[in-house]
């Protein structure tokens, strides 16, 4: 791992040109300098190396990137070999971090071993345990599937592990969370007379296990606790098993717990996972939405299954895609999905699956139809004002977490004709931007193809001057394209001061590897030289103006709708007011005194 402001520094201190001049000969030619491109093969050159971008560009075959692209490209060497070569001709030398992963990995090792062998010797004493045996059997577990999950028993023993590991002293064993040590020194195992569950990272190593008693008692589940190995609420019991079974029926469920998870194994349902009683993360919903393009999960039809179900609805919502679907199944009666699948079999628990799981945007309809928490019976009454009002207020914050921008029109819809408002109405309300912007072309850039979005001539402007990224208004520029996510991420990294301003050819090697590369490459490689500086200053400013002025009509919008459903109070009122009259007297070079603010302005 080479630090980003090593690469940021080296940039700085190495000449685009220069680099490539070691190559190959430069004709200056204008600002730029010329080259027949070395990466096609042509007469007339079109190989354009720009001094002030630090970014060389072929209009022929449309090669381009910084000096370390350059290298990279060239001489074929990969990226970091291409900075080792860079650095080592600018005479500085390249910190060498040996990678976080790294280092985790090392420190973890011994530890993985330790749960390994405990694995391995519980899975012999559940060999030589009828009474586990049995237990599993009657639970209608085969050893085939005992095998493939790992499963074993821990003996009624205090120190059984003593027999397992030869320094039974180790403290890597208290670490790990296989053996407890009191206060008196005294050590003894965790997991005693239990059913054991291995859990598996993704590449297959244990970190876990959870333990369950034989009948009855208490608690049902003893799990590991939290160590260097197993952090929880990360981890999902069952996705390396289940793996294949997910790619290729393209569908994930969810369950809550480990015996849903062998038991629908059991009979055929091999791609299930498990929560393991946790909420469900966004950190898990996004792992597993790019495993497969369908997420179900499902929960009991308790008051804690219905609380996890809201709860895997809010994490799931910023990380759905467009094409990709969220359905929660709410299991009915008291069964489980294990208990549902013994009593009518595969076939019927993938018809429930199929046809009795709601999909996320009509769970979340339903939802916002009564305040958080309650039940189906509170619903609000949307005959009057105040009661649609309140729907509106119950759906805003999770509209403003949903970044896929068709679903969220679709809910958005849903909302609004619940609300008796219109789509654009409940956007205001809501605090949404509007997805189709209009568009914009200022005189200076009207010569380009096709008009271009608002963001997307901000990213221009901001590509030239990286610093113009901190004078953004953030409640006008839209989020919802890829430019104004890219305008965000440059605009954090200025604020975090790790954009020195030498060009784009900069600019871009901080944001290689990000999802913004390809925009942020692409823009690059369209700015002309030819542009007056103070011409682009100006269009920047007065694209500023409009945004700020688009701002105001949508918070008036907002306010306007909000008044149809119910009284504004008297702040908002005011508020509205003033709004008013400031549009009124609109781009209006000077402003009139206040108390005349209705008359249209005469100066200026
Ligand atoms: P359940 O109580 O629904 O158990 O807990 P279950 O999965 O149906 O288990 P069986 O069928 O009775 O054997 C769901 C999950 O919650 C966690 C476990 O991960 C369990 O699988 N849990 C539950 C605990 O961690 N501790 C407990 O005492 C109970
Ligand atoms: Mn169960």
């Amino acid at each position: 791992m080479i630090p980003e402001s090593f690469i940021q520094e080296l940039l700085a201190r190495v000449d685009v040109v220069d680099v490539i001049e070691r190559y190959l000969p430069l004709k200056k030619a204008g600002a730029n300098y010329q080259a027949c491109c070395p990466f096609h093969s042509e007469k007339t050159p079109s190989f354009s190396v720009s001094p002030s971008k630090q970014f060389y560009h072929c209009f022929g075959c449309g090669a381009h990137g910084s000096a370390i692209g350059f290298v990279m490209q060239y001489a074929g060497l990969g990226f970091i070999d291409a900075v080792e070569e860079l650095a080592q001709s600018a005479g500085m030398q390249v910190p060498r971090e040996l990678a976080h992963a790294q280092v985790e990995r090392a420190r973890k090792a011994p530890l993985t071993e330790l749960m390994a062998r405990a694995m391995k010797y519980y899975r012999e004493q559940l060999k030589t345990t009828p009474k586990a045996i049995d237990y599993l059997k009657q639970r209608g577990l085969t050893g085939e599937i005992a095998a493939r999950f790992g499963l074993g028993y821990a003996p009624d023993e205090w120190q059984a592990l003593e027999r397992a590991f030869p320094d039974y002293r180790d403290s890597g064993l208290v670490e790990c969370g296989l053996v407890i040590e009191n206060e008196q020194g005294r050590r003894y195992d965790r997991f005693r007379d239990r059913i054991m569950f291995p859990i598996l990272d993704q590449r297959g190593n244990v970190i876990g296990f959870g333990g369950r008693v034989i009948g009855d008692g208490e608690p049902k589940y003893l799990n590991s606790p939290e160590t260097p190995l197993f952090e929880k609420g990360r981890e999902l019991y069952g996705l390396p098993q289940a793996r294949k079974a997910i790619h290729e029926t393209d569908t994930v469920i969810v369950v809550e717990g480990y015996m849903d998870v062998v038991g629908l194994a059991q009979l055929g349902v091999e791609n299930a996972v498990a929560s393991l009683g946790t909420a469900t993360t966004g950190h898990n919903v996004q792992r597993l939405l790019k495993q497969a393009n369908r997420v179900v999960f499902c929960f009991d039809r308790d008051s804690a299954g219905d609380r996890a179900a809201r709860r895997a609805m809010e994490n799931s919502l910023e990380f759905l895609a467009d094409g990709k679907s969220v359905e929660i199944l709410q299991m009915s009666g008291n069964q489980d999905p294990d208990e549902y699948i013994r009593e009518h079999g595969r076939a019927a628990f993938e018809t429930l699956l199929r046809d009795g799981a709601t999909r996320l945007s009509e769970f979340l309809v339903r939802e916002v139809r009564k305040p958080v928490g309650e039940p189906i019976e509170r619903q609000f009454n949307l005959a009057s004002a105040e009661g649609r009002a309140q729907l509106v207020q119950e759906a805003k914050p999770l509209l403003q977490r949903i970044s896929a921008p068709i679903l969220r029109v679709q809910i958005t819809k849903a909302i609004a004709d619940l609300a008796g408002l219109s789509q654009a109405e409940v956007e205001a309300q809501c605090g949404l931007k509007p997805l189709a912007r209009t568009r914009y072309a200022p005189a200076q850039m009207q010569h380009r193809r096709a008009p271009n979005s608002i963001e997307h001539q901000l990213l221009e402007l901001v590509l030239r001057r990286p610093e113009r990224a901190g004078r953004l208004p953030w409640d006008s520029v839209s989020l919802d394209s890829a430019e104004g996510q890219a305008l965000r991420a440059i605009a954090e990294a200025f604020e975090h001061g790790e954009l020195p301003a030498h060009g784009v050819g900069q600019l871009l090697e901080r944001f290689r590897g990000s999802p913004h590369e390809a925009l942020i490459a692409g823009i690059a490689t369209t700015l002309t030289d030819d542009m007056d500086e103070g011409a682009l200053e100006t269009v920047f400013t007065d694209i500023l103006d409009r945004l700020r002025q688009s701002g105001l009509a949508q918070e008036i919008a907002a306010l306007s709708a909000k008044a149809r459903v119910a009284a504004l109070n008297p702040d908002e009122l005011d508020r509205l007011k003033a709004l008013l009259t400031r549009k009124t007297r609109g781009a209006a070079a000077s402003v009139p005194a206040a108390g005349h603010a209705t008359e249209p302005s005469k100066g200026g």
